[in-house]
């Protein structure tokens, strides 16, 4: 049996290669996308998720659009990673697919509420304000989940600042609110998507399953490689949110511990920062988990074999 997930995604280079994983993977399935304020203005990532969508040939799952701006915060986005679109490089179609009229959050809320319990998991790849929206809209949802698996934060490893992942620091409020909800979460963050890089060998096996969709992540990568080594200092960009979605289908791919995650909310020099107790044991209580020491080949391996069962997708 397939896993049900919701991606709540902010395309975003790497959100689009969440969403076409978990399109082509025969262990997941994608029983709604919702779009989140992030990478780029609430507007511009629904548009992109709408065009990925199209890209790869994904019908009959439900998209909604969520918040618009963060919990409490001003909107910051990533510009100088994604480009003025939320996702510059290849060419984005016309969206096809018809919005459900709902805000994401009731639509997660419905959707887990009508599911069985332990059915659903959340997989956010972007900052949490929908997330968290949805837990206090529908406290219910928290034991009725089977859990929440996000890209964000990092134990040793900040990229928004030296000690904070974007994700967390555009709503800090909202990631504390999720990380402290009760259900459990799997956090995906720096310490293994930064091992998740698109290297030359990753882009020609990419390029050697010859559809459109493989070349539309191939033209991804190519921007999103310029704006690593332009912005951050890396010569191959880290792809991160497929790794989230990654670890649904295959949790050997990292190796977990259950430790206690905090979110600074107040620091003046730590905002957004995942505090995560390393102490050992684990407090009985703990339901939170860090990841380490990605498998990169077997992820990439993944997303090849995601984008050979799409195949061919004409426009
Ligand atoms: C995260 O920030 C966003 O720019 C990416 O899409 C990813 O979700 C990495 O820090
Ligand atoms: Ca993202």
């Amino acid at each position: 049996m397939p896993t049900k997930i919701i991606l709540d995604c902010d395309p975003g280079h790497d959100d689009a290669v969440a969403m076409l994983l978990a399109w082509g993977n025969p262990d997941i399935e994608l029983v709604g996308v919702t779009t989140v304020v992030g990478n780029q203005t609430l507007e511009k990532v629904t548009r992109n998720a709408l065009s990925v969508a199209r890209v790869a040939g994904i019908t009959g799952v439900p998209f909604a659009a969520g918040s618009a701006r963060p919990l409490v915060r001003e909107i910051e986005t990533a510009g100088e990673i994604h480009g003025e679109s939320g996702l510059d490089g290849p060419a984005l179609p016309e969206p096809t697919i018809a919005l459900d009229p709902r805000p994401a959050a009731q639509f997660i809320v419905d959707t887990i509420m009508a599911s069985e319990p332990g059915e659903i998991t959340l997989v956010p790849t972007g900052g949490l304000t929908n997330i968290a929206i949805a837990a206090r809209l529908e406290p219910r949802i928290i034991p009725h989940v089977k859990q929440v698996v996000l890209m964000g934060g990092g134990v040793q490893e900040g990229n928004w600042s030296a000690v904070a992942e974007f994700n967390m620091v555009i709503d800090p409020e909202a990631a504390a609110i999720v990380f402290g909800a009760g259900w459990p979460v799997t956090m995906v963050g720096l310490d293994v998507t930064h091992q998740a890089i698109a290297t030359p060998a990753v882009k020609e096996a990419i390029a050697a399953v010859g559809t459109k969709p493989a070349a539309f992540v191939g033209e991804l990568m190519t921007f999103f490689e310029q704006a690593y080594q332009d912005a951050q200092g890396f010569p191959h960009p880290p792809v991160h949110d497929p790794v989230a979605v990654a670890f649904v289908i295959d949790p050997t791919l990292v190796r977990v511990v259950r430790a206690p995650i905090s979110v600074e909310t107040r620091g003046e020099h730590t905002l957004g920062m995942t505090v995560v107790d390393l102490r050992s044991p684990a407090p009985a209580s703990c339901v939170t988990q860090v990841t380490f020491d990605l498998d990169a080949e077997r992820f990439w391996a993944l997303v090849v074999d995601a984008l050979e069962r799409i195949g061919e997708v004409e426009l």
